[in-house]
């Protein structure tokens, strides 16, 4: 996708005040972008929701999908401290690649805005997380999540090898009746290696039966109907 290629031609963002943000800090890789968006190209989600703006490569990801699909409400991404953490370089980088207007940003915390949607009545199709790190975060927004997706909509998330997010997904598959969706991923061994690596952190029901569905970190599941 060509905002993808534009987006990483150059790991290094100038902000509007002129300071430097290197994407490799934070940002989904490559390879991560682009299996997130053949997810959203595939899914065609009419309601999407995004938490953790920062400096925009999943939410370019995510919206060049939409854009390429022709859907027409905007993609929401949150994210409480885009201005002041990261200098509005992921809404600089929305404009610059041609995808501001598809993308309303709110500056609100997940789990105010989840609350919020949850008592609404809102339903989504595809959520993709990724905000705070810690466990509270985590199993909070998953809890949310878990009731505002539509049956057969997708929930991702990045940092599949965190901690938190192995909670989170333990809870969706386990208590929430979500199933993994395998996505493009490297070689069988490295795999393999991977999973015994990080058994002792993350537990061996999550090495043996999540880790080889992984994209790198980023980690997909659906709802049942
Ligand atoms: C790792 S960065 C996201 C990177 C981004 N997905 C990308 O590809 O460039 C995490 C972002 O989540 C935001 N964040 C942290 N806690 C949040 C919360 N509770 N709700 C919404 N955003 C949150 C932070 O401000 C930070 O910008």
């Amino acid at each position: 996708m060509q905002a993808l290629d534009s987006y990483y031609a150059s790991p290094v963002k100038i902000a509007k005040n002129g300071e430097k943000h290197d994407i490799d800090t934070s940002a989904l890789r490559r390879c991560e972008a682009d299996a997130l968006a053949t997810l959203v190209y595939d899914l065609q989600p009419a309601e999407s929701l995004e938490i953790g703006l920062a400096s925009g490569a999943s939410t370019i990801a995510i919206a060049a999908a939409r854009a390429v699909r022709h859907l027409a409400s905007p993609h929401t991404a949150l994210d409480p401290f885009q201005e002041t953490n990261v200098n509005g370089i992921g809404l600089s980088e929305l404009e610059r690649v041609g995808l501001r207007d598809q993308v309303n940003w709110r500056p609100e915390f997940s789990e105010n805005y989840l609350n919020a949607a949850l008592a609404r009545g809102d339903k989504l199709d595809f959520i993709f997380v990724d905000g705070g790190h810690d466990i509270g975060q985590k199993v909070t927004d998953a809890f949310y999540i878990s009731k505002l997706l539509r049956p057969g909509g997708v929930v991702a998330f990045h940092d599949g090898m965190l901690f938190s997010t192995s909670v989170a997904v333990r809870y969706l598959i386990k208590e929430c009746g979500y199933s993994l969706i395998s996505l493009p991923a490297d070689a069988a061994w490295k795999r393999a290696a991977r999973a015994v690596r990080h058994a002792p952190r993350l537990g061996a029901w999550y090495a043996s039966n999540v880790i080889k569905h992984l994209c790198r970190s980023v980690v997909a599941l659906k709802k049942n109907a």
